[in-house]
């Protein structure tokens, strides 16, 4: 193996860059050269690539986003956006290649080694939702800018004693949520991965100004059902009742930029680099994941076979603290 390229695809989250870092770097230590792609599959498809040396990277570790951009890609999703990917592969003379991102992006990875080309995926996602790997790049930061923004609105929300919604990014996983309504000491978490209703929801409002909180944080996983704004509608027409008056607050794309944490920037730098190395070792076809603080394989097919589950220990410990 003589020439690699790198990619980052689907949403972006502030490990990317040190992730490229790492990829780069030890390509070079192992006398490759690294191709940088942009655009995600995008740039495969259409032939945005370009050379990389250590330099291109310098100074990135701490920077938020990609450098080489990200894109999610309908075209690779059809068999001829496939074939002209592979066409560009080729036509560069890349004998591998890394790719970044959460299951979708993963997936895609999976249908390039299908058709015959050395492929190695890093999980990279804020909503930990990848099979074989306890954790993906970018959920450590994303925590830690949730949990920032709950520890803010708390002081506010005592202050006027109020309850609040807070809704955190995740479509069809609570993780985030769960994690940072632990981690923030919220009276209330919502998940898709467990049913809520209304009348309950009431309750534990209810409940805490009787017990005479000064707040009521309720952390909302964007992926809920009935949703945010219903449950904030539900909730204002029954503001007398409740003690509290209600404001919600919608993270959104805030909790995807910003500078990776330090854990975000060793675990980037880890799987990066073990990307190369099992790369030109033979072990395409593989995902590398960090399961019990330390690098594991696991095939592309196995990681991308369903959406890693949410711990029930995790949920149960969220319902537990939530008095
Ligand atoms: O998959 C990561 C994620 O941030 C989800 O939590 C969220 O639902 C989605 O991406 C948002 O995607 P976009 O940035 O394309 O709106």
């Amino acid at each position: 193996m003589k020439r690699i390229g790198v990619l980052t695809s689907g949403g972006d989250n502030p490990g990317l860059n040190p992730c490229i870092r790492a990829v780069v770097r030890m390509g070079i230590h192992m006398g490759l050269s690294v191709m940088g792609i942009r655009r995600g599959y995008a740039g495969l498809v259409g032939g945005e690539i370009h050379e990389m040396d250590a330099r291109s990277v310098g100074g990135i570790i701490g920077r938020g986003g990609t450098i080489l951009g990200t894109a999610r890609c309908p075209e690779f999703y059809e068999p001829k956006g496939r074939k002209e990917a592979l066409r560009t592969l080729n036509r560069f003379g890349l004998d591998g290649l890394v790719i970044i991102g959460g299951n979708g992006s993963l997936t895609g990875a999976l249908e390039l080694y299908r058709m015959g080309f050395p492929v190695i995926g890093v999980p990279s996602t804020i909503d930990n939702d990848v099979n074989g790997t306890d954790i993906s790049i970018g959920v450590d930061t994303a925590l830690n800018t949730i949990l920032d923004a709950i520890d803010k609105i708390k002081d506010t929300a005592s202050s006027h004693n109020r309850a609040f919604l807070i809704e955190t990014m995740g479509r069809n996983s609570g993780y985030l949520a769960v994690a940072s309504g632990i981690a923030g000491g919220a009276e209330l978490v919502l998940c898709p991965e467990e049913e809520t209703t209304f009348k309950e929801v009431v309750e534990t409002v209810e409940d805490a100004y009787i017990r005479g909180k000064a707040h009521c944080i309720i952390v909302v996983a964007e992926g809920w059902q009935p949703g945010t704004q219903e449950l904030a509608t539900h909730l204002r027409e029954r503001q007398e009742e409740l003690g509290f008056s209600v404001r919600v607050t919608q993270l959104g794309h805030v909790q995807r930029g910003g500078a990776a944490s330090a854990f975000d920037r060793i675990l980037a730098t880890r799987l990066g680099a073990a990307s190369v190395r099992e790369l030109s070792a033979g072990n395409a076809g593989h995902m590398v994941g960090w399961v019990k603080s330390a690098i594991k394989l696991t095939p592309l097919e196995e990681a991308v076979a369903f959406d890693k589950e949410l711990s029930p220990s995790l949920l149960e410990l969220a319902d537990i603290m939530e008095k």
